[in-house]
């Protein structure tokens, strides 16, 4: 088999195992769904049932499988993409003026975007959920008190973005597996945030980095492709 039947062949196993995937969560969906919607019945008509210990196990049990089951679906698809040309600028002070409202006290979140960036042509919806996943990571990683902090700006052809936290970093042996999926140090984290990112940022044809020091913080670092022309690749 010559080397570009090979390729060939690889690309359609990977594209028959998306499909694989996408059925098995979609099928699991629908019975989880049918329980989850009993379980709340139950406790409308049993309010008494939440006094019974496993009772709040159970419901966080089903909250973190609903979790997982979404969080698969976005991993799956998360190198589908619907571009379009965002003003950047725009859109990036919109989405983090939103979600700054939503960061409990005592942290915060600071932000330079400098008006005139340039356009990018991207998937708001996916780079969205990209950029919330390494914001939700870096407060994540804050201890009492402690800032995440956002800078965007122009570099050469490409849009820089910055997400800085004053978090715990992240120690050296963890750095090998820290993109791949399921990899989680946190008791209800379902490890596939940052491999969701990586896979946005990559299918936009930008890169992800980091650096981390241990006890300081950690900064990752986007960078995309800038100018509104830019090819679709799908
Ligand atoms: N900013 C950060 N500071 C310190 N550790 C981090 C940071 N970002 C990621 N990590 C480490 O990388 C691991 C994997 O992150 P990832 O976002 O993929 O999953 P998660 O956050 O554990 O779970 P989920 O995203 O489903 O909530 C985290 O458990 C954490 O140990
Ligand atoms: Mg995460």
């Amino acid at each position: 088999m010559s080397e570009a039947e090979q390729i060939e062949r690889l690309k359609r196993i990977i594209e028959e195992q998306k499909i694989t995937i996408s059925q098995i969560s979609h099928e699991v969906r629908n019975p989880v769904t049918v329980i989850n919607s009993s379980l709340q019945l139950i406790e409308k008509k049993c309010p008494a049932i939440r006094e019974y210990p496993l009772w709040q196990d159970t419901m966080r049990d089903m909250k973190y499988l609903l979790r997982l089951l979404d969080e698969v679906s976005s991993y799956n698809n998360s190198t589908l993409l619907r571009k379009e040309v965002l003003d950047t600028s725009t859109w990036l002070s919109g989405f983090l003026s939103s979600l700054s409202r939503t960061v409990p006290a005592p942290f915060s979140l600071s932000w330079q975007v400098p008006p005139a960036l340039p356009a990018i042509c991207a998937d708001p919806l996916k780079l969205r959920r990209a950029l919330e996943n390494l914001l939700r990571n870096g407060f994540e990683a804050l201890e009492d008190q402690g800032e995440v902090s956002f800078l965007a700006e122009a570099k050469k052809d490409a849009l820089c973005l910055r997400i800085s936290d004053t978090g715990c970093g992240i120690p050296q042996e963890r750095l090998d597996t820290l993109y791949q999926p399921f990899v989680t140090h946190k008791p209800d984290g379902t490890g596939l945030g940052l491999s969701i990112t990586k896979r946005i940022i990559e299918a936009h044809r930008g890169t992800l980095s980091l650096e981390t020091v241990p006890g300081r913080g950690t900064t990752f670092t986007v960078l995309l492709p800038a100018g509104p022309a830019v090819e679709d690749h799908r």
